[in-house]
């Protein structure tokens, strides 16, 4: 397993994480993002898509569900935002979610929970944002059980953020 805490109190510092997490994107990888409304999800979505070359804006797709940018420079991006699918039968929630989940591009998911019947969180990176309310610094909590493939992530993320 791997695991690190990271404090963001700028933009500056999320967009770093978001940076890395590009960097080191490959072709069927998912990302499931936990937090409160707010919490900085998509923001962390949209440093992530723009280093892996999508040139269209990003933004949060709460009412489309699934938006899919096709990226002619690199990998496709799937930003799934389940938020609207809490209490939807799973029969209802068939929305192509299977075909962009481990598909042939980077799924990122917002609320994960309300679609966990569709995920695997033990192949995932799977971040948590907290946000400490008094001073607005965010925890930017990651962990994964997939060692192999996300390693040099987390060798990149050390590096940067480990004192
Ligand atoms: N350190 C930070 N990291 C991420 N977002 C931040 C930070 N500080 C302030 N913000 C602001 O918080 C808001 C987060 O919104 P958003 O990313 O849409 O949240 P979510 O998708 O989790 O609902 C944005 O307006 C962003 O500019
Ligand atoms: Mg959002």
């Amino acid at each position: 397993m791997l695991e690190i805490s990271i404090k963001s109190d700028s933009l500056e510092v999320t967009n770093e994480i978001g940076k890395l997490i590009g960097e080191e994107a490959f072709v069927g990888e998912v990302i499931t993002l936990s937090g409160d409304l707010g919490a900085g999800k998509t923001t962390l979505t949209k440093e992530i898509g723009k280093t892996i070359g999508v040139k269209e804006d990003i933004n949060s797709p709460t009412f489309n569900i699934l938006k899919c940018y096709f990226n002619k420079n690199g990998l496709n991006l799937y930003h799934i935002d389940a938020y609207r699918l809490e209490g939807v039968p799973k029969e209802n929630k068939n929305i192509g979610l299977e075909e962009v989940i481990e598909g042939d591009g980077l799924a990122v998911i917002e609320w994960p929970i309300y679609i966990n019947e569709f995920l695997n969180f033990e192949e995932s990176l799977n971040i948590t944002i907290t946000i400490n309310k008094d001073t607005n610094v965010r925890l930017f909590k990651l962990e994964t059980y997939n060692d192999t493939k996300f390693n040099d992530l987390f060798i990149k993320l050390r590096n940067k953020f480990d004192k």
